[in-house]
């Protein structure tokens, strides 16, 4: 009897996800395996809502974003009979192994669900906050920076023609990357990182430093994480929580342009990219990136090899132990944040 692999994408989604649906798919064929497309991450196994993957779907899909699965923030651990239903969904559904698309929430319940019932998986990761610690690069990151280094360099000529403060808040809830890399990507004046809580008087100081050299607008990339020092809480956007405990974040950028207008007298404005980030046509990268992840996530399946996550290593797809990939998040390269001070 064929395999049967039954494929979900939680969390937040981005735009090279169905790259790796697709190539999934793909391998399936090759080994002669059958592929079941479970609906809306986790929520689908509790519910029972998927469809045969090869029969229908996953074509002509590999420049779309989002994901043709749909998503969820949805964890079986924090449902009535969450998990009995998924693992009642997964016997009747006859998978012999999930493969999981998402960040650290959605293939934490993978590892758990194979320490606990045996049931095999194998995670991609997938985020645009690229904070998953064992691989270099998370599919969805480049192509959100791609979006972040365009509205930073569309926002220097608004910035310099209005001689104005540009406060651009971008994704990014524990770790930086985003900011730190479109930050230097765009040329970015001052760059902001939950990583490192920061210090008004040192971003007036960068913004007049650059009016005595005759430069008299600046822009300041912020995470939507990061706070000032001495402030032990990031800003929020609501008091809503999902189910894996995060609350809705967003509007760093105001508090820091009320900041720095009441403290300067300059004018500035913000501009939230928000979901943006999470849309439109995935990189060329993050397509081939998907694609090699997705493989070689069939490959592990074929392999009998489980409880792993896709990893991409020096230019090479490793797998790693899920629970020792998500032990802890990955911060940005300080290296690389201390070259950014350079063209403060
Ligand atoms: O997936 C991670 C992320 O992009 C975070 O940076 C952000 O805080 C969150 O998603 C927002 O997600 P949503 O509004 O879709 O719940």
């Amino acid at each position: 009897m064929a395999k049967k692999i039954g494929v979900l994408t939680g969390g937040g989604d981005s735009s090279a996800i169905n790259a790796a649906i697709r190539a999934i798919k793909k391998k399936c064929i090759s080994y002669g395996y059958d592929l079941f497309g479970i609906c809306n991450g986790w929520d689908g196994l509790i519910k029972g809502t998927g469809y045969d993957l090869i029969k229908e779907g996953a074509t002509g899909t590999i420049c779309v974003g989002g994901t043709y699965l749909g998503t969820s923030r949805t964890n079986p651990y924090k449902k009535e009979n969450g998990v009995e239903a998924v693992r009642e969904n997964i016997k009747k559904f006859k998978i012999d192994a999930l493969i999981t698309i998402g960040g650290d929430d959605t293939n934490g319940v993978t590892g758990k669900l194979l320490a606990q019932y045996g049931i095999n998986g194998v995670g991609i990761p997938q985020t645009i906050d690229n904070d998953i610690a064992c691989t270099d690069y998370s599919i969805g990151f480049d192509s959100a920076l791609e979006v972040v280094t365009d509205a930073v360099d569309k926002l220097h000529t608004t910035a310099s023609s209005h001689h104005r403060i540009m406060i651009v808040e971008v994704m990014g809830r524990d770790a930086g990357w985003l900011a730190l890399y479109g930050g230097l990507a765009g040329g970015a004046d001052v760059i902001l990182i939950p990583e490192v809580p920061f210090d008004y008087d040192e971003i007036i100081q960068v913004i007049e430093e650059r009016k005595q050299r005759g430069r008299d607008f600046s822009i300041i990339i912020v995470a939507e994480g990061a706070k000032p020092k001495g402030v032990g809480q990031q800003v929020t956007a609501s008091e809503r929580v999902d189910s894996f405990g995060h609350v809705q974040l967003g509007g760093i950028g105001d508090f820091i342009s009320r900041e720095i207008e009441k403290r300067t007298g300059y004018e500035s404005r913000v501009t939230v990219l928000g979901h943006i980030q999470r849309g439109g046509r995935p990189t060329a990268f993050d397509r081939i990136l998907a694609t090699r992840m997705g493989s070689k996530a069939v490959d592990l399946v074929h392999e009998g090899v489980f409880g792993k996550m896709v990893c991409f290593k020096d230019n090479k797809m490793v797998a790693v132990p899920i629970e020792e990939a998500l032990k802890q998040q990955k911060p940005v390269d300080m290296e690389l944040y201390e070259l950014s001070k350079l063209f403060h």
